[in-house]
């Protein structure tokens, strides 16, 4: 399978899988008929998709089977892996929790002492216990951990949440965090000895990033009264310097700016103060940065 192409490792099912390929078409490229093929070559992209267990994408990418992949942290740092960090990528934030049955939730970390613990995270659990100076007993599980006291194998469960469904589904509750999870690109190292995948990488890398940023912007639309234009600048949250048009009502001006998403509804109430009026939001598919 030595074409030249990047080596892409993304989950094969589960929860970063539609948002990774998501993202790759965000990115402009195409990868079809992925469902149970372990491999697929994009149609108009020098890659290849690997289609792994998140838990294996780590040791593969570190040992160069994949060149790059997409994980959660917290398999990373669970795997152990000498992996290098190109992007976080913002999509599939969790958090890895101690949970308990609903009616016998511990009250403070104290209450862990002594505990059985059922977890596929046994490396990240034993430091969280160690800091926090508490022996417990790590029944470790490589899946359906929700399920283990009610088995009556274990007190508590450390494991990942998300929306907090599973753990609703299994009348448990969470007590303590561990840690904060998100989907992170990663390669072995910086640089491949194929120069032709550097340069595969440095576009890709170039694309997720104008795509990220283009999440976190949206483009902004007013009239406003010509002789507001000094305070509206003052309001408005741009990145680059706003646009401003002339219109044919010489009394009013047209500003067009991108601002960061989370900003509009503190300042739209600003905004109108000053008479700015027709205002657009618009969402932006692309910003190159
Ligand atoms: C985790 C965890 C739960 C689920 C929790 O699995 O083991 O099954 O996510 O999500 P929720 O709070 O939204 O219900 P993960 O996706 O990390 O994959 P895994 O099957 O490899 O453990
Ligand atoms: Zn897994």
């Amino acid at each position: 399978m030595e074409n030249g192409n990047l080596k892409l490792a993304l989950q094969k099912k589960g929860r970063l899988t539609d948002k990774s390929l998501e993202l790759l078409k965000n990115c402009g490229i195409d990868i079809e008929n992925y469902s149970e093929r372990l491999v697929v070559t994009s149609k108009n992209y020098k890659i290849d998709v690997l289609f792994l267990r998140d838990d294996d994408i780590p040791e593969y990418v570190q040992d160069g089977v994949a060149d790059i992949g997409i994980v959660g942290e917290n398999v990373i740092v669970e795997k152990k892996a000498k992996v290098t960090y190109l992007e976080k990528l913002g999509y599939g934030r969790c958090k890895l929790m101690i949970a308990a049955p609903e009616n016998s939730l511990p009250k403070t970390v104290k209450d862990i002492d002594g505990k059985r613990i059922a977890t596929s995270y046994p490396s990240i659990l034993t430091s969280y216990l160690n800091e926090n100076n508490l022996t417990a007993k790590i029944i470790e599980i490589s899946g359906s951990v929700e399920i283990a006291p009610s088995l009556g194998v274990a007190d508590l469960i450390c494991d990942i949440v998300s929306t907090g469904n599973t753990l609703t589904m299994n009348k448990l509750k969470k007590s303590f965090s561990v840690f904060d999870s998100e989907a992170v690109l990663i390669s072995a190292n910086s640089k491949f000895e194929d120069d032709s995948k550097n340069e595969v990488l440095k576009d890709l890398l170039r694309r997720i990033r104008s795509v990220l940023t283009a999440k976190n912007s949206k483009y902004l639309m007013m009239n406003i009264p010509k002789e507001s234009l000094k305070k509206i600048s003052e309001i408005i949250p741009s990145l680059k310097s706003p646009t401003i048009l002339s219109l044919a009502d010489e009394k009013m001006l047209a500003v067009h700016a991108v601002i960061p998403s989370d900003k509009f509804w503190h300042i739209i109430d600003d905004l109108k103060r000053e008479g700015a009026s027709g205002i657009l939001l618009l969402p932006i598919d692309n910003m190159i940065v």
